[in-house]
């Protein structure tokens, strides 16, 4: 088959780990008999840098006429938080969520047998393993409501975020995490503050209904705070966590720690039908970027999900990952996970060995 991916190789070690991602997907290709078509994109801090706004006109356009999205990373300290909203690569992040539909994110935490090691937590939880699918909501919530600052008389300044869902926002990610489910082990855990949050009431009523409709998996509503302690305590309990857009973010890093590496995690972003985005949920490590030392292994495995959700040909996914696990269990290493006495590779030599596996 031919496919058209729009490369959005960003800031930092984004054009690296893209490249390595690259030469996967043509690894691929010729052994399953795919050819692709590759159409850069600008976005992020290098965008603000060659065009003045981190989300350029026609971003969106691009990328609804390409069948997946690849990104590397954005973002980085020369365009912080002080620089105007336009030039900052977080408000093209965002933008361009909402702009292709993207209000599924999916973020699986697995711990890889041959990292099994690198797990923080106590031997015999680790031993119990890690696969747990992070469901996040990507385009509603406290991100996208209405923000507002002003002066009062007597408080000095005052700023306002409002946190909105509808009852339609939170079926369409509900239903994505019950079918989830049932292709997994059958459980979904919806997290919410329902005790506190009027839209998390909302939230759990919707997702209670839901799940009445799917009899086959097993469903349990869980407050934010015991999600938080749940996932260092005993993260094997877990099999599709289901949340909303902020929680998401907060619970998704939580359990990406977990595992070992944020260097090894994939992410999907998808929606009902414009292309999904594909990244690994690393940031752009700006102090390391150009040195060949990044991992390369999470923007690959965003790969394979590329595969598996947007193309839907699961041998591909399947051998991507497979070769990842192979060249770990052989003990390759890049910097951030050798570990004491391991001599490191890098990223570039990492995706040689995951190209020669597959
Ligand atoms: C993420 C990131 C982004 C988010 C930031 C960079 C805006 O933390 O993808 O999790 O909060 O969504
Ligand atoms: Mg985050």
């Amino acid at each position: 088959m031919n496919f058209k991916i729009a490369l959005i190789k960003g800031d930092g070690i984004g054009p690296e780990v893209v490249g390595e991602a690259v030469k996967v997907l043509e690894a691929v290709g010729k052994k399953f008999g795919h050819r692709f078509t590759f159409v850069d994109v600008l976005l992020g801090g290098c965008a603000t840098d060659a065009v003045g706004k981190s989300y350029p006109d026609g971003t969106a356009e691009k990328c609804n006429a390409c069948d997946a999205v690849l990104l590397g990373a954005v973002g980085g300290p020369k365009w912080g938080s002080d620089k105007p909203a336009e030039q900052r690569p977080e408000t093209a992040l965002l933008a361009i969520r909402k702009d292709l539909g993207l209000y599924a994110n999916l973020r699986p935490a697995f711990l890889r047998p041959a990292l099994a090691g690198a797990c923080p937590l106590k031997q015999e939880t680790a031993e119990k393993g890690i696969d747990l699918m992070m469901v996040r909501e990507l385009t509603g919530g406290i991100y996208f409501g209405k923000r507002d600052r002003y002066q009062t008389e007597d408080r000095g300044v005052e700023c306002t975020d409002l946190m909105a869902y509808s009852e339609r926002e939170i079926e369409r990610i509900g239903r994505r995490a019950f079918e989830l489910a049932r292709l997994r082990r059958k459980k979904v855990s919806s997290v919410d503050k329902a005790n506190v949050l009027e839209t998390s009431r909302l939230w759990r009523s919707v997702m209670r209904r839901l799940s009445e409709e799917y009899p086959d998996v097993q469903y349990e509503d869980i407050l934010v705070d015991n999600c938080a302690m749940q996932l260092v305590r005993d993260p094997g309990q877990f099999d599709v966590v289901v949340t909303e857009n902020m929680f998401g973010d907060i619970l998704s890093d939580e359990a990406s720690m977990v595992t070992g590496s944020i260097g090894l995690l994939p992410s999907a972003s998808v929606g009902d039908s414009a292309p999904g985005l594909y990244e690994p949920i690393h940031g752009s490590a700006p102090d390391i970027a150009g040195q060949d030392k990044a991992n390369p292994i999470a923007t690959i495995l965003s790969v394979a999900m590329m595969f598996r959700y947007s193309f839907h040909l699961s041998d591909e996914a399947d051998a991507i990952e497979a070769a990842v696990d192979r060249v770990l269990g052989e003990g390759w290493r890049t910097p951030d996970i050798a570990g004491p006495g391991v001599a490191p590779i890098g990223t570039r030599q990492m995706g040689d060995l995951i190209c020669q596996a597959i």
